[in-house]
């Protein structure tokens, strides 16, 4: 949500800006802008829309600078337009912002009065202004963002730039992800690593109430006392080609290829003697309460599901932005685990912070390294997806749902439910059987762009059907239809269709049928003809398992591969994410950033 890139060097700062905020397309945004610094003065060039306009404008007014700050504006205070679009700037300075200043009508107010005129709806405009007034006083841009920053509520990564001094950057945040780089070609500052990647591995993370102050060869930290400070240095694991599409035409398609390996990578170093290891949690643990935003939620599903399922604990799973607020009843032994690919999501940082006031452990399954949900909890276990960049997550959610399912299988062995060959046999099926069942889904991509395209070509509603875990997997595959292809869809418990929803059930409409509870299977079947007898037009998800042992009334079927009923959830996630893609890549939709979406969610 809303990108950042700066750059100080030997170079022209105008195609590292543009690669930089194309590398952080991903995060969403709706306007783009940058501020161009030299001692020519400071040049801004902002365009609505896409990066494409901004490239366009930027390279008409053939403007070359040395240094420059560059942003991808996500709308939250007024609409997208060239107006609202950052950098926003007075005569001394030129500042991007990620995060919301929530104060900034007060603060606006108080400016206002010292004869500051405001010509945006934004809040970031009060941020820019209020550094001023304190430059205006000290002359030290240090001085003069660290004196703001006291004042400010809110979250914020600023990169600035100061006409008196056009060669040098200054970076610092509260509560939005910013690091900071030196290559050979000069200094980086990013909201994220695939911007940096280009140009080098190591980065900083930059510490909340450390101000980075980046010249062409160098780069300082600087506390709030003028104190010269040190910051540990951290090296990127991925290569740029991690970040890149590979041929692929899309990073959705991409990422979920890479599921098979990232379950291994996963899973792999979370063993010892063939059993999962999470010997950093407490033995007497109460009750376990997962707490997260959007799809990482709905991976908590499944981990509830798991977890009573082989461990009978029970489990709690809550949206992270009603869990803050809602003053939950949490008690010293429970546990509170925050699911997260980004580790920057603001609901899910300020539940984590909320557990913690409340005395209760608290364990981050982040993908990203070193990130605030990832360092703020008692305890982190990374999941090894590797970058994820398109908007919506799927290896990301595969990979939580492999990490929640042997801690699941952890807890049983700990609690006696599972003995030990038991808990090593579970566990092995994750690195070895699981990946490989995905992998044979994978070869299937194309027929299964046939059967999308046959079920969403000119639908407006679809509805996902399931029950039991299936129910669960249900949610998140209308969730990824719905984010990508913007077809309307419903996640329905197969069970309660009839107690409502199955009114909305006609002639043609198509109905996804999810069966990969083998037990359950009748009961699908049962619902299946309900929404038969009404004219859907039905596609099941099938185990073999279940396509061998019973008649099912569909009209089309895909089947998954066979392995432990346990995991055969896993292939079939992977079906519906596939099934989602093609939806949404033969409508010819901009699958990897879908409108109005961000990837990482850093404001409320
Ligand atoms: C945003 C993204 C979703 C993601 C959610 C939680 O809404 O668009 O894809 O599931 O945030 O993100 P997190 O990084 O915490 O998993």
């Amino acid at each position: 949500m809303c990108g950042i890139i700066g750059y100080t060097g030997t170079q022209d700062a105008v195609p590292i800006l543009v690669g930089g905020l194309t590398s952080l397309e991903y995060r969403g945004y709706d306007s783009a802008g940058v501020a161009l610094a030299s001692d020519d003065g400071i040049k801004i060039v902002k365009s609505k829309g896409r990066i494409e306009n901004l490239s366009k404008r930027l390279y008409d007014t053939g403007y070359h600078a040395p240094c420059g700050i560059g942003h991808t504006r996500w709308a939250t205070h007024g609409e997208p337009s060239d107006k609202n679009a950052h950098p926003h700037s007075t005569e001394n300075l030129s500042l991007v912002h990620n995060g919301i200043i929530e104060n900034y009508d007060e603060l606006q107010e108080r400016l206002k009065s010292l004869g500051y005129t405001f010509v945006s709806e934004t809040d970031t405009e009060a941020a820019v202004k209020l550094i001023d007034l304190y430059y205006r006083e000290s002359g030290d841009p240090v001085k003069a963002m660290f004196s703001a920053a006291a004042e400010i509520r809110g979250s914020f990564a600023f990169g600035v730039v100061f006409e008196k001094a056009p060669d040098t950057i200054y970076a610092m945040r509260k509560d939005s992800p910013l690091i900071v780089a030196m290559s050979e070609c000069g200094g980086l500052i990013a909201s994220d690593i695939p911007a940096i990647l280009p140009y080098t591995n190591n980065y900083f993370r930059l510490e909340e109430e450390v101000l980075a102050v980046l010249t062409k060869d160098s780069v300082s930290f600087v506390g709030k006392n003028g104190e010269s400070l040190t910051q540990p240095e951290e090296t990127v694991s991925w290569s740029v080609g991690e970040a890149q599409k590979s041929g692929y035409p899309h990073f959705m398609l991409k990422e979920i290829f890479e599921e098979p390996e990232a379950i291994r990578k996963t899973v792999t170093p979370r063993l010892v003697n063939g059993l999962p290891d999470f010997s950093m949690l407490d033995k007497d643990i109460g009750r376990i309460h997962i707490v997260a935003c959007g799809t990482a939620m709905h991976a908590g599903l499944v981990g509830k599901t798991m977890i009573e399922r082989l461990a009978r604990l029970p489990v709690n799973v809550e949206i992270a932005s009603e869990f803050r607020y809602r003053d939950p009843i949490l008690d010293k032994k429970d546990l509170v685990v925050l699911l997260s690919q980004s580790g920057e999501t603001a609901d899910t940082l300020a539940a984590l912070r909320h557990s913690k006031a409340c005395g209760v452990k608290t364990l981050a399954i982040v993908n990203v390294i070193g990130s605030s949900v990832a360092r703020e909890a008692d305890h982190v276990i990374y999941t090894m997806a590797g970058p994820e960049i398109a908007v919506a997550s799927t290896k990301a959610y595969s990979v939580q749902c492999a990490i929640v399912s042997l801690l699941a299988i952890r807890l049983a062995f700990d609690c006696g439910k599972l003995d030990e060959s038991e808990a090593k046999r579970l566990t092995a099926l994750l690195i070895n059987e699981v990946p490989a069942a995905v992998a044979t889904v994978l070869k299937k991509s194309e027929e299964i762009g046939k059967i999308a395209k046959n079920y969403t070509e000119g639908a407006e509603h679809l509805f996902y059907i399931g029950r039991g875990a299936d129910s669960d997997l249900c949610t998140e595959a209308s969730l990824k239809l719905k984010e990508i292809s913007y077809i309307h869809s419903e996640a329905y418990a197969a069970g309660e269709l009839k107690h409502g929803t199955i009114s909305l059930v006609t002639e043609g409409v198509p109905v996804v049928a999810l069966l990969t509870e083998h037990k359950l299977a009748e009961k699908m079947i049962s619902g299946i003809r309900e929404v038969k007898s009404r004219g859907a037009h039905t596609l099941a998800i099938a185990t073999e398992r279940i396509k061998d042992e019973f008649t099912v009334p569909c009209d089309d079927m895909i089947v998954v591969p066979k392995i432990d009923p346990l995991f055969e959830m896993f292939p079939a996630i992977t079906v519906l994410q596939l099934f989602a893609y093609h939806a949404s890549a033969t409508r010819g939709l901009d699958v990897d950033k879908p409108r109005n979406l961000a990837k990482s969610v850093t404001v409320e």
